[in-house]
């Protein structure tokens, strides 16, 4: 692969990974940021461009209270204590999802841990915050009227983030043993290889990235076309 790969993670288990010690959900959770803490660092390390995180769905605001309060401190906590690392790092963080149901204090810190980062280039940090990928496609869809689908894929990347200019994903690692999407970024997997792991996300770490990394390389992408074969131009296919 040429550009630096898209790698996507649904970070999935950490109540499990709390029920089998007989710990609060909150301290899977806890446990949780640890590893996406150790999985950013070494995503720069392995030359990973484009880092897309489901952290909040907007399906988990079903969630109990307490959970979903311990959550946002977690994500808020995250967001400022980790800025100076992802700056040395040269990693830009963007949030994707929607703001204006997270607290003041959440969004402040969003906005300046994007600002602080804004300039790193090292790796693009998404952390999908409030997200869902339906609602998103719903919302670009209803702005566009023309030109179909290069508008719609314009519209997808502003609803996005105002400065989204993530590459398709080329890899999809869910955790936990799921085998779903559960509403994340259903357009720009669209040629995601998939890679679902037993691993519950507490226990993810930098040999299961390299393992997700190695499984890509050993995937043979085709597009819709045929292997090694150069695609002809001026030889449309002719349908019927
Ligand atoms: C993923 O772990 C974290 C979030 C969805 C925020 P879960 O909390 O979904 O863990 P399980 O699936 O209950 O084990
Ligand atoms: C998906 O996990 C959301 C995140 C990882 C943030 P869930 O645990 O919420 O998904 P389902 O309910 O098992 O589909
Ligand atoms: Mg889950």
């Amino acid at each position: 692969m040429s550009r630096s790969p898209h790698l996507a993670l649904i970070m999935d288990g950490n109540g499990r990974w709390a029920r089998q010690r007989g710990l609060p959900r909150t301290a899977g959770h806890r446990e949780g940021a640890k590893a996406v803490r150790e999985v950013v660092e070494s995503a720069v390390r392995l030359g990973v461009g484009t880092l897309t995180l489901y952290a909040f769905s907007c399906d988990n605001w079903q969630r109990p209270r307490t959970e979903v309060r311990a959550l946002m401190a977690l994500l808020r906590r995250f967001l400022s204590e980790e800025t100076p690392t992802c700056l040395r790092h040269g990693v830009r963080v963007q949030v994707i999802g929607h703001r204006h149901r997270l607290s003041p204090a959440v969004r402040k810190a969003i906005e300046a841990c994007e600002e602080a980062t804004g300039s790193g280039r090292a790796m693009t940090l998404r952390l999908a915050i409030d997200y869902s990928s339906r609602a998103q496609l719903a919302k670009a869809a209803r702005s566009v009227v023309h030109g179909f689908p290069e508008e719609l894929e314009r519209a997808l990347r502003l609803t996005n983030h105002p400065l989204d200019s993530a590459p398709p994903v080329d890899l999809l690692v869910r955790t936990s043993g799921e085998k779903r999407l559960s509403d994340f970024l259903l357009w720009e997997c669209a040629y995601a290889e998939l890679h679902f792991v037993d691993t519950l996300w507490p226990d993810f770490g930098e040999a299961d990235l390299e393992e997700a990394l190695r499984e890509l390389g050993r995937r043979r992408r085709r597009f819709g076309r045929v292997e090694d074969a150069p695609a002809s131009r001026d030889e449309p296919a002719r349908v019927g």
